[in-house]
């Protein structure tokens, strides 16, 4: 008899944003905008910023995240066989952000390594994952999200600086033969679209005298109004091709995850998608953008607080820098 691929399931999640609480009042002092504009624009009220003197560094967030989702899920970090992150504000180039919490959590049995793919990372990460699980590579795996945008923020700019965040969100998946799990996952890319939202890096073209050298070189520049439009398209056709994969309508959909980028675009989507508001889970006004930490932070709100049903269809969906866009459709089974 063939034996049967085992599919990854969701048994853990957990989350951890930094205590410093930044609302839109603050950066009426910080750049020239409003309450009023910031809140219309995007839905956001407040987001959290990470501070070293807090012990919040990326590794200190996604371990702290990484803890509770490993608590939840009821295992020992020695039972992981792999830890993918998604980042692009890892603590250093090198090692990845995924070895130094491989090392705070002494989870030595595991492989580790980061996935760079902007707000998409954690669906990314997922996807790689899943196929491990799928071909029997792995078991038991960390799968993170983890942000501190606010390191590679441009201040006096209030067209990017007032949209995102700092966090981290963790799932912790097991292969099982059983019911649910992860139904499917849909990646896709266009670099062709990259100068809409990049960081400038002037490093990394390697200066050739070393007083050229910026010393804060990681500065995040956004095409919004262009980025926006293509969100809605991108968000909405992968959504769509993940219901059509599983033979599923829109209704069948019990829980939308969508990464927090702008309540509006969030909107549009649902919209477009006919489905209610009330089965989309939000939480922008409180953290703003976190990038690739903002579905798994959302999904263990969600999860944490009931929002989510045991066989309940989820769908997870993300748009963000490349570009990078995807969506995955789970059965939960946590
Ligand atoms: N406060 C006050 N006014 C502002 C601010 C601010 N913080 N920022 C911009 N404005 C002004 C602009 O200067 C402009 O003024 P003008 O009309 O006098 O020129 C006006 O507001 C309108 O600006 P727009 O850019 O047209 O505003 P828009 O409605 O498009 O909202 C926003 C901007 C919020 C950035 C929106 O375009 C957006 O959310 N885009 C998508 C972002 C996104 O999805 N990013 C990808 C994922 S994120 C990631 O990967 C990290």
């Amino acid at each position: 008899m063939a034996e049967k691929i085992p599919r990854a399931h969701i048994l853990g999640t957990g989350s951890s944003t930094p205590k410093r609480i930044l609302s839109n009042e603050d950066l009426e002092h910080i750049v020239d905008t409003s309450d009023e504009w910031i809140t219309r624009r995007t839905g956001i009220k407040e987001r959290r910023i990470a501070s070293k003197d807090e012990s919040e560094t990326t590794t200190d967030l996604a371990t702290r995240a990484s803890v509770k989702a490993l608590e939840m899920a009821g295992l020992s970090a020695e039972q992981l066989d792999m830890i993918v992150v998604g980042t692009v504000t890892p603590d250093r180039q090198f090692p990845s952000a995924a070895c130094m919490v491989q090392e705070t959590l002494n989870a030595r049995n595991a492989m580790a390594f980061d996935i760079s793919a902007g707000c998409s990372g954690f669906l990314y990460a997922l996807s790689t994952v899943e196929n491990a699980i799928r071909c029997g590579t792995c078991r038991t795996a960390l799968v993170l999200g983890v942000e501190r945008l606010s390191t590679i923020l441009n201040w006096q700019d209030r067209s990017t600086c007032v949209l995102l965040g700092d966090g981290a969100g963790a799932v912790v998946m097991r292969a099982s033969e059983g019911e649910g799990g992860i139904l499917s996952i849909h990646l896709k890319s266009d670099g062709t679209l990259g100068d809409l939202l990049y960081s400038s890096d002037a490093n990394s073209y390697l200066p050739h005298r070393l007083e050229d050298i910026d010393p804060r070189p990681f500065l995040l520049h956004m095409d919004g109004n262009r980025l926006f439009k293509r969100a809605v398209r991108c968000l909405t056709s992968i959504a769509e091709e993940a219901l059509a994969r599983n033979s599923l309508s829109h209704e069948d959909i019990e829980m939308v995850v969508p990464h927090q980028a702008n309540i509006r675009i969030i909107k549009a989507m649902a919209k477009n998608l006919n489905i209610p508001m009330e089965k989309v889970f939000t939480n922008i006004h409180r953290y703003g953008n976190t990038s690739s930490a903002s579905i798994p932070i959302a999904l263990d709100e969600a999860n944490r607080n009931g929002f989510i049903r045991a066989g309940a269809h989820v769908l997870l969906v993300s748009f963000g820098a490349g570009l990078t866009w995807g969506a995955s459709i789970l059965k939960w089974s946590l």
